[in-house]
């Protein structure tokens, strides 16, 4: 069992935030986030909530579908953001679109969009769900601490959702890999107000080690990119288009390079919206999709990695 994609959408906030308006909050400018990063802009919300971004997506993902929030069987939300620990964003989706199907998040950071399809994937093959809504929703802006320049100038605000169905054709393949740990990437959830607690204070906010993070994903890619390719038997040169997380032009010309992949097959938009964790290969299929580059039968990879420490790569037919 397999699935196609049947309808995909995106929102993101209007709120455009460039390089040069970030220089005037913390000691940086253009050139140095162009050439280390390779963003110009990013959206930040100034309204919008995570879960009004991912509804919007959702509903956006249903119409280009022509579907009905009650045609869906499952929605499965990738978040580290949500508005709120319990409802999950997911259960908030359920309610907005008018669905009535099992619905929950999972938190897998920028490889979201990857394991929620994975997870996906375990109900559509046991025949529980036909129709399933994968949303990313990130509102990263309010993870961020706005002083430290080593991370406010790299995130954006988004979401994307796509529907799956349930298909007999196709192809699937997918790798994951989760190396466990804090030290690298952290983002602490609230402590509370207890007055019986005895913890020392920490920063709320998002913690990276850059260099440490770039090795990760340098490495991960690469080997997830092999590792896939190898179990789904597809040589490089039959895959049309690769969608790999959009956290540094770096590290995409770096696992091009690596992987000997044609560079015109690699899908870029970091120049437009930062990093937007979960959120970011779904806007890009997204956008793919409606430009029309996408064509029946296309074979195309993922590949994301991010705080967990956790990878992925997967393989699919369009
Ligand atoms: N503007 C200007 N200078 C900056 C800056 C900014 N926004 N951020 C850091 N710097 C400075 C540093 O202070 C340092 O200065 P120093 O040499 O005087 O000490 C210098 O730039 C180099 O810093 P460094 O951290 O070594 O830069 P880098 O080349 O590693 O780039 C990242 C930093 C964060 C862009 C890069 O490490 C990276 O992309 N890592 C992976 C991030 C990632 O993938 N995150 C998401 C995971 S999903």
């Amino acid at each position: 069992m397999n699935f196609k994609v049947i309808g995909t959408g995106s929102y993101v906030p209007d709120n455009v935030v460039t390089n040069d308006d970030l220089s005037k909050l913390v000691d940086t400018n253009d050139e140095w986030i162009s050439k280390r990063v390779g963003i110009k802009e990013r959206r930040i919300s100034q309204t919008d909530t995570t879960l009004d971004m991912g509804t919007k997506a959702s509903f956006a993902a249903l119409e280009n579908a022509g579907l009905k929030g009650t045609d869906i069987d499952l929605i499965v939300t990738a978040t580290i953001s949500g508005d709120t620990a319990c409802p999950s964003t997911a259960c908030m989706i359920q309610n907005r679109i008018g669905a009535d199907c099992m619905a929950f998040d999972v938190s897998a950071a920028c490889a979201g969009f990857l394991f929620a399809v994975e997870t996906a994937m375990g109900y559509i093959c046991r025949g529980k769900a036909k129709r399933v809504l994968i949303v990313c929703a990130e509102r990263m802006s309010k993870l961020l601490d706005w002083t430290d320049r080593g991370t406010c100038v790299i995130f954006g605000d988004g979401a994307a959702a796509a529907v799956l169905e349930a298909t007999e054709e196709g192809l699937y393949e997918s790798v994951f890999n989760v190396k466990g740990g804090d030290d690298v990437l952290k983002i602490p959830a609230t402590n509370g107000s207890s007055p019986f607690y005895q913890l020392e204070s920490e920063s709320p906010y998002l913690f990276m080690n850059g260099q440490e993070t770039f090795k990760f994903a340098v490495n991960s890619i690469t080997h997830d990119i092999a590792a896939v390719l190898e179990n789904a038997g597809i040589a490089k040169e039959n895959i049309a288009h690769v969608v790999p997380h959009q956290a540094n032009k770096r590290i995409i010309d770096f696992a091009q390079k690596k992987t000997g992949i044609d560079l015109d097959k690699w899908y870029v938009n970091i120049d437009r919206y930062g990093n937007v964790s979960g959120a970011s290969i779904p806007i890009a299929l997204d956008e793919m999709n409606r430009s029309g580059v996408l064509k029946k039968g296309d074979k195309i990879l993922l590949a994301a990695f991010g705080g967990g420490l956790a990878s992925g790569a997967l393989v699919f037919e369009w």
